[in-house]
């Protein structure tokens, strides 16, 4: 089945606690909840394209034992096709333990498992997929050089690349270069050395109009063709050779952010896929991205196409 968007990511089962308050070393919480999900940035940024109508294929790997069966059969009951997921013997699904505070904060322990041998070497029907693609997604959570290749293969083919640096590992300039866009929270953009070093020095935070200034000298430098940088509650800020553009996010009451940026990332994709402007796609990103941090877990609480649309409508954000 054709797929107008490939992702080429990850895939953890997230094993989430909730608890008052983060554990000090030494100390034990009793958590007021648990849950067992589908997650990984590759994997919750696809369901989140997929949710939002674009048609969508996934490569990722799973290991042999009962984390991978869950998490295909969890993509079959979400409606997304599995075949770009490989089953890999004698080593485990990727895992991610978490643990939410009641102040919506998390922190995240990821073991890579079978995404550490996500590697380049695709399958026929991988390849083609990504040649006859508009978008390739992909993100940090597979190893570097298989992300470097995959910036090759989506040039020579012609199809888009957006790369979510998250999380920040390090990646060829000539592979940020073609980026259209690279999407980065505000660490991230530090990370990969987007904000000057006198910006950063100042330890101030910049204003909005100082990271639009930011966004344009990085993809007037070359460093990427277009660049996306979120800003949590402040919204997201977008550039590419025509502008730069902030859009609001809007304002909503936390309960479980985890998973918040990939929904962003997933929606942005796909309304670029689809067509759609950057500024415009940026807009409905993050009015997908605040809904999703009204819910717990991550795919779970991703809204559909519909809903992104009306609320991002309500909010001033569905306009070019
Ligand atoms: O971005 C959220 C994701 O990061 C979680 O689903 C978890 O699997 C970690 O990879
Ligand atoms: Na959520």
């Amino acid at each position: 089945t054709f797929a107008r968007l490939v992702v080429v990511g990850s895939l953890n089962v997230d094993s989430t606690s909730y608890v008052e308050h983060f554990p000090a070393p030494g100390e034990t919480v009793e958590s007021t909840g648990f849950a067992v999900a589908l997650g990984g940035k590759g994997t919750n940024q696809a369901v989140a394209a997929h949710l939002a109508g674009v048609p969508t294929r996934l490569i990722a790997r799973v290991g042999d034992d009962s984390s991978g069966d869950f998490a295909l059969q969890t993509l079959t009951a979400l409606g997304l096709p599995t075949q770009g997921v490989g089953r890999l013997p004698g080593i485990t699904t990727g895992v991610a333990q978490i643990t939410v505070a009641g102040s919506g904060e998390n922190t995240v322990i990821v073991t890579a498992g079978a995404n550490g041998q996500l590697d380049a070497e695709l399958g026929p029907a991988d390849t083609e997929a990504i040649a006859a693609a508009e978008l390739l997604l992909s993100q940090g959570e597979i190893p570097a050089p298989t992300i470097e290749a995959l910036a090759a293969t989506a040039r020579e083919a012609g199809t888009r690349f957006v790369l979510n640096l998250a999380p920040p590992i390090a990646i060829d300039a000539a592979a940020l270069a073609g980026c259209d866009p690279l999407v980065v929270n505000e660490h991230e953009a530090r990370a990969v050395g987007l904000v000057p070093d006198a910006a950063a020095a100042d330890g101030a935070e910049p204003s909005i109009e100082r990271w639009l200034e930011l966004a344009a000298s990085a993809v007037a430098a070359g460093r990427c063709r277009s660049l996306v940088i979120t800003l949590g509650s402040a919204g997201a800020v977008a550039a590419d050779a025509d502008g730069s553009w902030h859009r609001q996010a809007p304002r909503v009451t936390p309960v479980d952010t985890t998973g918040a940026g990939d929904c962003f990332t997933g929606t942005l994709a796909a309304f670029l896929a689809e067509g759609r402007g950057l500024a415009e796609a940026t807009g409905l990103a993050a009015a997908a991205g605040a809904l999703s941090v009204q819910g717990r877990g991550t795919v779970g609480s991703y809204a559909g196409r519909d809903a992104v649309l009306a609320f991002a409508a309500e909010h001033g954000l569905a306009g070019p």
